[in-house]
């Protein structure tokens, strides 16, 4: 099991320890109830509702999102910051325990 800390819009911590390898960190929020996930395209890559900001000292580890993904982040540019990912395009591997993200807010666009 993958430990992550998912930093919920209002500033609340949740750590969760049983996300499990192959999953994605989407599926890891919505199984543990993480506020500001709401991941309504299901995981398609298609609504950013998953939208989180990776913490920088796991940037490396979690890498940068691929051109899709960078595409549908450009749909929510009013809160997008440089370490933005998509949760359900992030898969848990045992380099992420310990993992840190903070859901982003909810896009105006
Ligand atoms: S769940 Fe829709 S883009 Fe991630």
């Amino acid at each position: 099991m993958v430990k992550v800390t998912f930093v919920e819009p209002n500033g609340t911590e949740r750590h969760v320890s049983n996300a499990e390898e192959g999953q994605s960190l989407m599926e890891v929020g919505k199984a543990n109830g993480i506020d500001g996930i709401l991941a309504d395209c299901g995981g398609a890559c298609s609504c950013a509702t998953c939208h989180v900001f990776v913490d920088p000292q796991w940037w490396e580890r979690v890498g940068p999102p691929d051109e899709v993904e960078f595409a549908m982040l450009d749909m929510v540019a009013d809160v997008a910051q440089d370490m933005s990912r998509l949760s359900c395009q992030v898969k848990i591997n045992a380099q992420l325990d310990g993992l840190r993200v903070t859901v982003a807010p909810a896009s105006d666009f």
